[in-house]
This record gives C-alpha cells, sequence and structure tokens, in this order.
C-alpha cells in the first residue's frame, strides 16, 4: 500500500519544518520543503542580477533552472540538500539577503506556478511530508492530511532566534520580530495563493505544545483514520 500524502502549512518559524522532519522520520517518508525551492530560486536571481520585480524573468529562471532537492548529502545539521545546476546551496539558502528577497520572489504567479509543477513531481510512493504555505490549499488539495500550525509571532521570533544562535550566529530578537511580521503580512496579503489554512485542516498551536506532544498527536490520528487494508480487491 502506497504511502500517504501529509501536507503541514503555517507562517515563517511556526515548526513547519520540525513536525514535518520528525513525522517524515517516523513514518519513513520522504521530506519536502518547499520554501528551500522559492529560496534556492531567489539565489539564483541575487546571483545573476535578476530584479525581484522581474515577473518574465523570474519565471523563466524557476522554469529553467535545474533544482535538485535530495537527502542530506552531509551531516552538517541539514534536513534536506538542495543542488542548483549542480552546486550545493543548501546553507546559502538562509542567508539574510535571500531572506529578506523571497518574499517578492515568491509572490509572482509564473514563479509559483514552475515551483508547484516541481513539487508535485517530488511526490514519492513511499508516502510524503510535504511543508509549506500553500501545500494544503492549492499544491496537493487531496492530500490525506492537512496540519495547519499557529504561533503567535513572538514565540516565533523566540524560536528563530534560537535556531540562529546555536548556529552561531548573531540573532536581534527585535530584528527578527519586525521582520517576522513583515513577512507574514506579505505571505498572507499576495493576490496569488495567500497562506491561509484549508477548510478542512487539522489546527496546531505550536507554542502550546512541545515537538514530541505534536508528533504524537498526529500519529494517532493517522492511527485513527487509518485506510482498510487487505480483503478482497483492497
Ligand atoms: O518557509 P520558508 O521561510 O523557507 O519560506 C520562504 C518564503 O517562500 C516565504 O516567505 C514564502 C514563500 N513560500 C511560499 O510562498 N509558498 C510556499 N509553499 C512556501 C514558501
Amino acid at each position: 500500500m502506497p504511502g500517504r500524502i501529509i501536507a503541514i502549512d503555517g507562517p515563517a518559524a511556526s515548526g513547519k519544518s520540525s513536525l514535518g522532519v520528525a513525522l517524515a522520520r517516523r513514518l519513513g517518508y520522504a521530506y519536502v520543503d518547499s520554501g528551500a525551492l522559492y529560496r534556492a530560486v531567489t539565489l539564483l536571481a541575487l546571483r545573476r542580477g535578476v530584479d525581484v520585480q522581474d515577473a518574465a524573468a523570474l519565471a523563466s529562471l524557476a522554469a529553467q533552472t535545474r533544482l535538485v532537492v535530495t537527502r542530506p548529502t552531509v551531516f552538517d545539521g541539514r534536513q534536506y540538500t538542495v543542488l542548483l545546476d549542480g552546486e550545493d546551496v543548501t546553507w546559502d539558502l538562509r542567508s539574510p539577503e535571500v531572506d529578506a528577497n523571497v518574499s517578492a520572489v515568491s509572490a509572482h504567479p509564473g514563479v509559483r506556478r514552475a515551483v508547484n509543477e516541481h513539487l508535485r513531481r517530488s511526490i514519492v510512493h513511499e508516502g510524503t511530508v510535504m511543508v509549506g504555505r500553500d501545500i494544503g490549499t492549492v499544491v496537493l488539495p487531496d492530500a490525506d492530511l492537512k496540519i495547519y500550525l499557529t504561533a503567535g509571532p513572538e514565540a516565533r521570533a523566540e524560536r528563530r532566534a534560537a535556531e540562529l544562535s546555536a548556529r552561531g550566529k548573531a540573532a536581534d530578537y527585535d530584528t527578527i520580530l519586525r521582520a517576522l511580521r513583515r513577512r507574514d503580512a506579505y505571505d498572507g496579503g499576495r493576490a496569488t495563493d495567500p497562506m491561509r489554512p484549508a477548510a478542512d485542516a487539522m489546527h496546531l498551536a505550536t507554542d502550546e505544545m512541545d515537538l514530541e506532544q505534536e508528533v504524537e498527536l498526529v500519529l494517532r490520528h493517522l492511527a485513527a483514520t487509518e485506510r482498510p487494508t487487505g480483503g478482497a480487491g483492497g
């Protein structure tokens, strides 16, 4: 029996990737971070000097670039490896320049179309956990389970600051909080596929639970809704 498809959406630093990685590991599923693809297109645009408002140029960059997301190729804390035309750019995707420009790049419908095609091709038979902003609503509306994470901006800024200082990076709480609020407004307010929960999404408030509690809750829900196996013609 094929594995299931799980969509996880929510704002920046709401804990999507922690939950997604933990679930994928427990279930033996593939983990796909859609934000990484938008970040890779943004990095390429910055390197080539393409204006982040140039919709046509960005759409063709997104469609023509060879973008590969694989299991980690180096064990340095990463959750996956991203190859941009063969070059490992995994950590470059987290730079402040990419952070500052990715919302603008991802707002272009042509970029979203190209990235969505790539995302749908990344579904595997064993089961897939995909995280992002519009996975349950647009990319995989037929997902077996949709989860929408919420957490207040302050809790998310604290989480992001802790992540950055754990990697030895400068992390000013107030700067991070301001940047998160700006991205929330941008990602939720754009015309094409704004961030919003699917009508049939399970809501999880991640500032009230720890990761292990979230994982157990989702696994219990999956077990309770397991499709029947075996049986004649089943
Ligand atoms: O999850 P993240 O911070 O890596 O996402 C980076 C940006 O990409 C985010 O500001 C909005 C955009 N994004 C999107 O528009 N749709 C997705 N499915 C995932 C990310």
